[in-house]
């Protein structure tokens, strides 16, 4: 089969990525993160993200080019991310992408970033191949969804979605709340383990009962929401946590059950007072900080983990791959793999540097577009913020 050697760029959100390819065979991945300058606004500010992508994008493209060790006369095509993701942000990248395609005459293709996520697997160092039928799952900052990918190229099916904030967002956003440093994934995963306060002893994921989002019986009869997420629910549901724990510790000092609508089971031993910002301590009112981030985090996995596994079951697909920043995710990757495993599910995790936004992803597809023979997408082509 043809080998392309193909250059791939991905600025869809913060990451500026480039990437190259020789067919299956990754030769560099190239990332540069405007995420230092998001990191005191709690999230990604799309005009901060476009900016940084204009002064990164040029020299990314010349050190990809440098370190796998070709020119652009060496390549055969060009790919580039055009959707869906900040319009701002995408834009940058298409218009260096159409740049380079007009002054080399290099043929170049407008790339799906969800499916791309999925293909970034065939470049896989430890690549078993990309299994299809596969059900997709992928998280993070910027989007949530689930796909049934029949073929790489041309048959994706976006099963659902989030309505509201993606998986990624939800930790960010509940991070902040809890007065920990952005990215809030890993701040709120290492809270869970009880990292973050002396005694070192693992959250209780049971201690506070946060709403698992359209996930009613009635949620999940209804085609339309199936398969859908909305996870802007749970940080209200935080606050008033942290806002019940704390009036529980004005209330009774020594009380070890916060008022308010929160139900809380935990009684593993919080003491100091304080607001949010004494979570460094350890605590958040009468609620230990790492009950509450791990009750957190598993009503995230456990409704990314349940509806992950109903697609399998509705299309009897037998294969799952996670892409996405919130593959980094621990508790995520274990409840996956095992509730996979109880039903005979294969789960296939891509090394996580090709999880989180890249251009190595958007190469792949590209590649195997270009292998193909497909036809390139000219010009003319926009960006598209969302799929549908
Ligand atoms: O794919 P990614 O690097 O970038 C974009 O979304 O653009 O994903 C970043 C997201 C952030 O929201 C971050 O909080 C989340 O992934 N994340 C995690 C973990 N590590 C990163 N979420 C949960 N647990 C983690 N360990
Ligand atoms: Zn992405």
């Amino acid at each position: 089969r043809a080998e392309p050697l193909v250059l791939g760029i991905e600025t869809s959100c913060d990451e500026t990525g480039v990437g190259i390819v020789r067919g299956r065979t990754l030769l560099t991945n190239t990332v540069a993160t405007s995420m230092d300058e998001h990191v005191r606004f709690g999230g990604v500010v799309p005009e901060v993200a476009s900016r940084a992508h204009v002064q990164s994008i040029g020299p990314m493209i010349e050190k990809a080019l440098a370190d796998a060790g070709v020119t652009l006369d060496d390549l055969d095509a060009l790919a580039v991310t055009a959707g869906p993701g900040l319009s701002g942000a995408l834009m940058v990248g298409a218009a260096a992408a159409k740049g380079l395609a007009a002054s080399t005459g290099l043929p170049l293709y407008g790339i799906n970033h969800l499916a791309a996520h999925v293909a970034v697997d065939l470049v896989a160092p430890d690549s078993p191949g990309l299994h299809t039928p596969t059900i997709a799952l992928l998280v993070s900052g910027g989007h949530t969804e689930i796909l049934r990918i029949g073929d790489i190229v041309d048959d994706i099916e976006l099963l659902g979605a989030t309505i509201d904030d993606a998986a990624g967002e939800a930790f960010d956003k509940t991070a902040r709340l809890l007065g920990l440093d952005y990215p809030g994934g890993p701040s709120i995963s290492r809270a869970a383990a009880g990292l973050l306060d002396e005694s070192g002893v693992p959250g209780d994921p049971t201690a506070v009962r946060f709403p698992r989002g359209l996930s009613t019986k009635k949620d999940l009869r209804d085609p339309e929401r199936r398969f859908s997420f909305s996870f802007s629910g749970l940080k209200t549901a935080a606050l008033r946590t942290v806002t019940a724990a704390e009036a529980a510790v004005s209330a009774q000092p020594t009380g070890t059950s916060a008022a308010g609508e929160a139900s809380v089971s935990g009684t593993s031993g919080a003491i100091s007072s304080g607001t949010a910002g004494a979570s460094t301590a350890g605590s958040v009112g009468a609620l230990r900080l790492a009950d509450i981030a791990a009750s957190f985090e598993e009503a995230v996995v456990d409704v990314l983990v349940r509806k992950t596994l109903l697609a399998c079951a509705d299309t009897g697909i037998d294969h799952v791959l996670l892409g996405g920043g919130v593959a980094a995710n621990a508790r995520l990757r274990e409840r996956l793999a095992e509730r996979c495993e109880a039903v005979g599910v294969t789960l296939r995790v891509p090394p996580l540097d090709l999880c989180t936004d890249n251009g190595a992803m958007v190469a792949a597809l590209g590649a195997e577009i270009a292998a193909r023979g497909s036809a390139a997408s000219g010009l003319g082509f926009g960006v598209l913020s969302s799929l549908e």
